[in-house]
């Protein structure tokens, strides 16, 4: 049976951790790290998030500031908004709730944000310097996963690495995250031919596509690695992943759970993001 890897335990300690960094910085600095998050329209999903990033802040002692956009909100207005938000000194990182309704840009928006400020990684500049090297900020889930992998132990270079989904959330900046740890990386998606074949040659499995219990025992190597970004409801209510949890975890050597997986690491990675962002506006940073 498989080592269920415990990501609420490691982004608690992860979150301990900023929040003793964050009240040294607040003493010896004068500085409380802030976050503004933009919410547009009522997703129910969004709106739990949203909800879960506001108390993260609050336990570590940041700042959070939170803008509730009706649906029918125009461009322009959440435009302004991020102008105003990149000048503010007290914010050092801002994030836009995806997805945004149709009627709004998101590239338009994401442009908008400072590089410096863009704590989710999204924008070309950050995407840009993911693909070549370091970047300002890395997207929160990628480097959740990253961080579950390293503080479990298991080791990355040269391992085949198989990717199911490929969204710029998830599934793409992962991919070059693996890559740049000298992974060999295979990313699929819904064109791919006989996906079984592929999932089963992963040492590391990582599925984020957002289709319930999809990926089954026998589309797994024995002592594979396998982590579910997938969150999902059931009609009675049951928060699953995409993962077949129980069968997977009589074939694999370690796997995540839903909840209580990658889910709370996206949030420490979020607060890492926006500590690093307030040091690094300090001066003679
Ligand atoms: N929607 C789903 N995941 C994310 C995320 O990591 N950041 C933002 N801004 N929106 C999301």
């Amino acid at each position: 049976m498989a080592v269920v890897i415990d990501g609420n335990a490691i982004a608690r300690s992860i979150r301990e951790d900023i929040r003793e960094k964050t009240s040294v910085l607040k003493m010896e600095r004068r500085i409380t790290p802030g976050l503004a998050v933009i919410l547009v329209g009522s997703n129910p999903a969004s709106e739990i998030y949203v909800g879960r990033k506001k108390k993260a802040c609050e336990e570590v002692g940041f700042l959070s500031r939170d803008y509730l956009l009706p649906e029918d909100v125009d461009e322009k207005t959440l435009i302004n908004i991020i102008d105003e938000l990149n000048e503010d000194p007290d914010i050092h990182g801002i994030l836009v709730q995806l997805p945004l309704p149709g009627h709004i840009r998101t590239s338009e928006v994401l442009q908008r944000i400072d590089p410096q400020k863009d704590v989710d990684g999204f924008h070309p500049l950050n995407m840009g310097l993911l693909l070549t090297g370091k970047p300002l900020h890395t997207p929160c889930t990628p480097k959740g996963i990253m961080e579950l992998l390293d503080r479990t132990g298991i080791s990355v270079e040269g391992k085949e690495a198989v990717i199911v989904g490929r969204s710029n959330i998830v599934g793409k900046p992962t991919a070059i995250l693996l890559l740049n740890r000298n992974a060999t990386v295979t990313i699929c998606h819904t064109r791919t031919r006989d996906l079984p074949s592929l999932t089963r040659r992963a040492d590391i499995l990582i599925v984020a596509v957002g289709r319930a219990e999809m990926i089954k025992g026998n589309m797994v190597k024995e002592g594979a690695v396998v982590i579910d970004v997938g969150v999902n409801r059931l009609p009675n209510g049951k928060v699953v992943g995409d993962v077949d949890f129980q069968e997977v975890s009589c074939h694999a050597a370690y796997i995540t759970p839903v909840p209580g997986g990658v889910g709370p690491m996206t949030i420490a990675m979020l607060l890492d993001n926006t500590l690093n962002a307030a040091v690094r506006s300090l001066p003679g940073a």
